[in-house]
């Protein structure tokens, strides 16, 4: 799992042109056509990616529904296609947490003709129940979708998605989005800048037409980054800001202003480097805290010692003390707290 955290790390530090790739205006093109670049687009005759691709086994939902796959959750409709399993302590809810900004971005399309649908790999333990907290977890919302089903069926399902892997936690943390009524589809990261995979997602609608930007600056959101960021901000935008903001209430997680004042620094810098060591041995604090935010954990994401020095120079460069955290109010759409791009 280490192992995998770390690629995933240095492809995420490394990796801005990566992400800078995968959003661009030609998606990557699905599934076994990999090899091919730019959309598909439906034609007479069929393409691949319709209702004799798809298969349309029954699903059950976080809220207790039970549908079909094509029919229900992707005919005709702009969707949103990721693989997740509750017990994963890493990657999902590092990738839940930043749809649900990307969500947030779209607004109340989401639900309309935008929806996301996030699979369960791991049916046998992720029941209706446990994926509806799941959901309310990260504030899902109406149009969001969590799915499990009878493990035949989702096994059909993933292989067709192109989700293949044998071992849970090496399973695949692109997603898909696609546009079933034109028959496009692709594949991009949640780890690119939100505002930019909010609106390639927008672009699988032939209608859209994108907003003039009314501002130059990149980044409203702690969950985005600009190229000109240092390095903690950026890891913060990428690691963390899907579940923490600086002074604007708890997200997933407790709120950050102040966390410099209020915990010890040795232990701090324990708990960003293996929050689940400290779990398992019973940490009073850790215990506590977990406690406290019952519904996600703080994951494991393999920082290094230089990774944690940058965080804590983000963290203190913010200056928002103790005093003003606010208490928790749920954070309802994007957290202006860019930091201000002095050059
Ligand atoms: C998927 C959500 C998630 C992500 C991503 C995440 N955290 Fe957390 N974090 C939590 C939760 C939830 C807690 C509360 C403790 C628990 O339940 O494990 C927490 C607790 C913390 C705490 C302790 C706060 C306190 O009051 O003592 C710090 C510090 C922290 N996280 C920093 C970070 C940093 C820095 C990153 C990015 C490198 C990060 N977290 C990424 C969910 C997350």
């Amino acid at each position: 799992m280490l192992k995998f955290i770390g690629v995933f790390l240095a492809a995420a530090l490394a990796g801005l042109s990566a992400g800078a790739i995968a959003t661009g205006t030609t998606p990557l093109t699905l599934f076994e056509r990999a090899a091919l670049s730019g959309p598909t687009t439906r034609v007479a005759g069929g393409t691949p990616w319709d209702e004799t691709f798809f298969p349309n086994v029954p699903v059950q939902t976080h809220d207790g529904r039970t549908l079909r796959f094509y029919d229900d959750l992707v005919r005709n409709k702009i969707v949103v296609v990721n693989f997740i399993y509750t017990s994963c302590s890493n990657i999902c809810p590092l990738v839940t947490s930043r749809l649900a900004l990307v969500k947030d971005m779209l607004g109340d399309r989401v639900g309309r003709d935008i929806f996301f649908l996030s699979i369960s790999i791991d049916p046998l333990n992720d029941s209706p129940a446990t994926l509806k907290k799941y959901a309310e977890t990260y504030r899902a919302g109406p149009g969001w979708t969590f799915i499990t089903g009878d493990p035949e069926h989702m096994d059909v399902l993933r292989a067709k998605l192109g989700e293949r892997s044998s071992v849970k936690a090496e399973h695949r943390n692109d997603i898909m989005i696609g546009n079933d009524r034109i028959g496009r589809w692709g594949r991009d990261s949640a780890f690119s800048n939100i505002e930019v995979l909010a609106e390639t997602i927008q672009e699988f609608d032939p209608a859209w037409i994108k907003p003039i930007p009314e501002r130059i600056e990149t980044s409203a959101l702690p969950a985005n980054y600009s190229l000109h960021d240092k390095p903690g901000s950026f890891l913060f935008a990428k690691a963390c800001g899907g579940c923490h903001s600086i002074g604007h209430g708890d997200i997933v997680g407790p709120d950050l202003a102040g966390v410099l004042e209020r915990r010890d620094h040795q232990w701090l810098r324990r708990f960003l480097r293996e929050p689940d060591r400290m779990r398992a041995e019973k940490d009073p604090l850790t215990v506590e805290l977990d406690e406290k935010y019952p519904g996600a954990k703080m994951p494991n994401l393999n920082l290094s010692n230089s990774d944690v020095d940058d965080l804590f120079a983000y963290l203190s460069s913010q200056g928002v003390s103790a005093a003003s955290a606010s208490g928790g109010a749920k954070v309802e759409a994007a957290p202006p707290t860019a930091p201000s791009h002095a050059h």
